[in-house]
């Protein structure tokens, strides 16, 4: 993977600093300020390509950045832009009740409009492609944000969140890996399957929903947070999962295509009921402060859901396409 396009002075500076391998064109401390820093394009492709250096990495940058001081501080600012307007956003999750029926009421309370609903009985071919490049961003690192809590976590609750890690990673299996069920995906609709291979071409509000998991990741303070988002992931996936292979098998998607949401149907029917009742309720013990971290990161994640719905239906409804670039090279050539 090569570094992206830039998209604004922030990204633009950390991109030519990257390349050059030189700390005096990192963008200055402080230049960074956004009314929306959840939908910016500067600041969640600036922050994604910090956190990729954690991940996979660039082939046009020196390993060595991963850890640059001056580097995370930058990050570290621009994540306190983030978590400013995600804990403004979600407001007061108050904790009364257990936190698993707190986090059913939150997912049953969320009222944002329903990407999966219009996916089954609307989304045209073209919509779909869209769709499906959008997700690729996170789907083809699915599971890894979520990762980073393994360490972080002792027993019984390690042991509920690797039962559902297992799974995510193919069950022993490579080509049972959800990322590698979603590559299937990606081929079987004329798509490339490579590793952000779409990256130019998604909105700020696409970034962020992988960028939120691995703020939360990549911080052991909010490893509340990061357990919360998951449950609500968990608990927001088996039925729109049916909903999408429905859509997708009406636009005329065979079962090797449709697998990726097949296997979410039922995977994460059982990974609900694990990470409420075993990893959630295990890591809160009771205890109100955890499981308001909790609520919050489980918030953060339907915010961040409904703010992409909102943004693609919004660009559907008036006839343009919700990604950056109209018509994508690759997806003339896919066809
Ligand atoms: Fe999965
Ligand atoms: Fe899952």
């Amino acid at each position: 993977m090569r570094l992206p396009t830039g998209r604004g002075a922030l990204s633009s500076a950390l991109i030519e600093a990257l390349l050059a391998d030189d700390l005096a064109l990192l963008p200055a401390p402080g230049s960074a300020s956004c009314a929306d820093p959840l939908a910016d394009d500067d600041l969640q492709l600036a922050l994604w390509i910090c956190y990729e250096l954690h991940y996979r990495g660039f082939d046009d940058v020196h390993p060595r950045w991963e850890w640059q001081p001056q580097l995370i501080a930058l990050r570290t600012e621009w994540e306190e832009q983030v978590l400013a307007a995600l804990r403004r956003d979600v407001g007061d999750v108050g904790a009364t009740g257990s936190v698993a029926e707190r986090l059913r009421e939150l997912v049953d309370g969320d009222d944002g409009p329903s990407m999966s609903r219009y996916v089954q009985l609307h989304a045209d071919r073209d919509q779909f492609v869209e769709f499906a490049i959008h997700r690729s961003i996170y789907q083809l690192k699915e599971a890894d944000p979520h990762s980073w809590a393994i360490p972080r976590l002792e027993g019984a609750v390690k042991v509920a969140l690797l039962e559902i890690q297992f799974d995510e990673y193919g069950d022993g299996a490579a080509d049972r890996m959800h990322s590698e069920l979603y590559r299937q995906l990606l081929r079987g609709i004329g798509l490339d399957d490579g590793y952000a291979a779409y990256i130019d071409d998604v909105p700020g509000i696409t970034l962020a929903i992988s960028n939120v998991m691995s703020l939360f990741g990549m911080r052991r303070e909010l490893i509340g947070p990061l357990l919360g988002h998951l449950a609500a992931y968990e608990m927001t996936s088996s039925e729109p999962c049916r909903r999408y292979a429905r859509g997708l098998r009406r636009l005329g998607g065979d079962d090797a295509t449709c697998r990726f949401y097949d296997e979410h149907v039922t995977a994460d029917a059982l990974h609900e009921q694990v990470v409420l009742h075993d990893l959630c309720a295990g890591y809160a013990q009771g205890d109100e402060a955890r499981t308001e971290q909790i609520l919050f990161g489980a918030a953060a994640c339907l915010l961040v859901d409904r703010r992409f719905a909102e943004y693609v239906l919004d660009c559907w409804s008036a006839g343009r396409s919700s990604l950056r670039t109209e018509t994508p090279d690759r997806l003339a050539a896919a066809g």
